[in-house]
């Protein structure tokens, strides 16, 4: 299942629930014990994967599974739907990361465990999105009236995809699409934001909007997902934000990244009290563990 797939309420009751973890871990260290994750990981991963897996220790759960395609059976040709039938034998839950759209719900359609979409290619990354969400309105205190730039690669980003799609049901939300005209956001997110008359706007230059944002969410361009190598050494570096940059934002704008990073932050951004994306990915263990007590029906 894809946690998008949940109500802005059930979301609210899902946020609650990871401030509450965040506060009082103690009071969950045991609530999975006895019960199994799988993380069965297509494509290389460290931080969505290990998120998910110290989740599951958090709550005192177990964790089986694999971290690249050619240690599954996948690479002696076995199907996605055959290999979460398997699974589901095997755990309670499953966390699963594929290089090809919408695997993930091809599995969670024929398993009878929950299956939580971890990255489907080039498309969407629900719990990188709650994480998002999470980071924003703790930080922030509420997910509403503000204005957000997307920089980078939005093209391929899927947790840019992800994002937008869960932001537009939130009141008064602006973006700003910050890329070079060839990582441009895909077509049918623009359609989407205009058929919904949501505010955009998509520039090239960041330095020119840098004063209108109370978000940055800065993102790497996609290597793996480029056709030549030329295309991707000529646009990897198109973005830099470094402190020079970070003197034109507003005093208490935050720059967020889902990482991994390569040198669209420049490190000494890292030391700006602005600077939010490590504690991002705490936020991320919370939501992780709030998912999995809530798709566990432990709550
Ligand atoms: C992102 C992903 O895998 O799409 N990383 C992550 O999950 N934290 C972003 C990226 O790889 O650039």
């Amino acid at each position: 299942m894809s946690p998008l797939d949940f109500t802005v309420e059930e979301l609210e009751n899902l946020f609650s629930l990871a401030n509450d973890i965040e506060h009082n871990m103690d009071k969950y260290a045991q609530k999975c014990v006895g019960k199994k994750l799988a993380t069965c990981f297509y494509e290389p991963s460290t931080r969505t994967r290990l998120s998910f897996e110290s989740a599951m220790l958090n709550l005192g759960g177990s964790v089986i599974g694999f971290s690249d395609a050619n240690s599954s059976s996948a690479s002696k040709g076995e199907s996605v739907s055959d290999t979460i039938r398997v699974i589901s034998c095997f755990a309670d839950i499953c966390a699963m990361r594929h290089p090809k759209e919408g695997a993930p719900m091809v599995a969670a359609s024929k398993s009878s465990i929950p299956v939580i979409n971890a990255g489907d290619g080039g498309h969407q990354h629900p719990t990188q999105t709650l994480t998002d969400l999470l980071t924003i309105r703790s930080l922030k205190g509420e997910i509403k009236d503000f204005t957000i730039g997307l920089c980078g690669d939005l093209k391929f980003g899927r947790t840019v995809h992800s994002l937008i799609n869960a932001l537009v049901r939130y009141p008064n939300i602006k973006f700003v699409f910050i890329s070079p005209p060839e990582l441009k956001v895909p077509d049918y997110i623009i359609s989407d934001l205009n058929e919904k008359n949501i505010e955009y706007k998509e520039v090239i230059s960041l330095d020119e909007v840098m004063s209108e944002l109370d978000f940055l969410y800065m993102t790497r361009v996609q290597r793996e997902r480029f056709f030549n190598e030329e295309d991707y050494v000529r646009l990897k570096d198109f973005y830099i934000l470094d402190s020079h940059k970070m003197e034109l934002a507003k005093k208490d704008m935050l720059v967020l990244h889902p990482l991994p990073r390569v040198n669209e932050i420049s490190v000494d951004v890292d030391d700006d009290p602005r600077a939010a994306y490590f504690k991002q990915v705490q936020y991320g263990v919370y939501v992780r563990m709030a998912l999995i007590l809530t798709l566990l029906e432990l709550v």
